[in-house]
């Protein structure tokens, strides 16, 4: 089976969707996240803090490469990982990509009391939430598939994703 890949704005639901996806599949699920704290042995904001953004996306670089390779696996990605078009189409190879679309006001309400996230650490949330999703939507949109989180239960996000894919994978 190609890969699930999710992808989408932080706070979108890319982890608890990509949990619930591979735990109905049973099939594995690999967070680039948790391989990049893996491979530091630091939170995420303690690479932005110690090391810089620049050698945080080197290393989430590499570990797509590394994940890319994988079959029959949900991949759960970081927020910023479609900025890299080398990404996306290493991750295409194998998989199929799904966007998550949350609204800033969703994305503000699950964030609001968050602190792991360094890019959203200075200034007004909201207002960054919104500038940044401005920048990156023509990265996001760049997909197979797009999924709206506003309406739908994390489950039933889940339980369309199953359903477009194998649909999908029936017709290859
Ligand atoms: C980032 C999103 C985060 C994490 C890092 C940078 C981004 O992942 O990779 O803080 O640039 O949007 P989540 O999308 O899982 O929050």
């Amino acid at each position: 089976m190609k890969n699930i890949v999710l992808t989408g704005f932080m706070g979108s639901g890319k982890t608890t969707i990509g949990r619930l996806v591979a735990e109905k599949l049973n099939i594995d699920l690999v967070d680039t996240d948790s391989e990049i704290i893996k491979e530091f042995g630091l939170t995420i904001d303690q690479i932005f803090e110690i090391h810089g953004e620049k050698k945080f996306r080197e290393c989430e670089k590499r570990v797509i490469e590394r994940v890319s390779k994988l079959e029959n696996v949900v991949i759960s990605t970081g927020g910023g990982v479609v900025l890299d078009p080398e990404n996306v189409k290493l991750l295409r190879k194998n998989g199929v990509i799904y966007f998550l679309y949350a609204s800033p006001e969703n994305i503000l309400k699950r964030l609001k009391d968050d602190n792991t996230r360094p890019l959203l650490k200075n200034g007004d949330k909201l207002s960054t939430i919104i500038r940044l999703m401005n920048i990156r939507m023509p990265f996001y949109k760049n997909c197979d598939f797009e999924i709206n989180t506003d309406i739908l239960s994390p489950d039933l996000v889940a339980e369309k994703i199953i359903s477009i894919h194998m649909a999908k994978e029936s017709k290859r």
